[in-house]
């Protein structure tokens, strides 16, 4: 694909590899409803899935208003991450999707690794509507996510609407 392929057939090719990870993702996951199985398993998938992805994992609610790192793939990632701090502390506390083009601009963005250009933070919850964690996903690249990410991402957190929190 190059530079020239217009951008709704570049959107048309990531939507295919969406949809081979969901399939993918469909039969690895079949009647899983642990947490942290699920984590890994999506968080290895996502992370072979698109080149363009550099770190990718969970954040998980601690009911204290804290995340703390869960499954991922990727450099480390800092341990624990309040509400009130970082891209994934505003998805926490908004449960909205944050798509951060240029984290560069963004001055409360924690950076884990001095590469990390671009970042998109999906809510998780479980059957119930209650926040279980937050997935990241961070790129080298600046503005790496489109809506295309958005809208497939989003459905990546469906698979914990089984979870039901003990
Ligand atoms: N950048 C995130 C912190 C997590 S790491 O990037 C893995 C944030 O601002 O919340």
């Amino acid at each position: 694909m190059s530079i020239d392929t217009p951008l709704h057939k570049r959107a048309h090719h990531k939507q295919a590899r969406y949809d081979r990870l969901f399939q993918r993702l469909d039969g690895l996951c079949e009647g899983e409803s642990d947490t942290i199985t699920l984590m890994a398993t999506i968080a290895c998938e996502l992370n072979l899935a698109f080149e363009r992805f550099h770190w990718v994992g969970f954040y998980r609610n601690m009911g204290d208003r804290t995340l703390k790192v869960g499954p991922y793939q990727g450099g480390h990632g800092c341990l624990e991450i309040p509400f009130d701090h970082g891209v994934c502390g505003k998805c926490a506390r908004e449960q909205t999707l944050q798509n951060v083009p240029d984290v560069a601009h963004l001055p409360f963005h924690i950076a884990c690794s001095s590469t990390t250009r671009s970042e998109l933070v999906v809510p998780v919850t479980d059957n119930q509507g209650h926040l279980l964690a937050v997935l990241d996903i961070d790129s080298d690249l600046p503005d790496a996510f489109d809506e295309v990410d958005e809208r497939n991402l989003a459905r990546i957190a469906s698979y914990f609407s089984r979870v039901s929190r003990s």
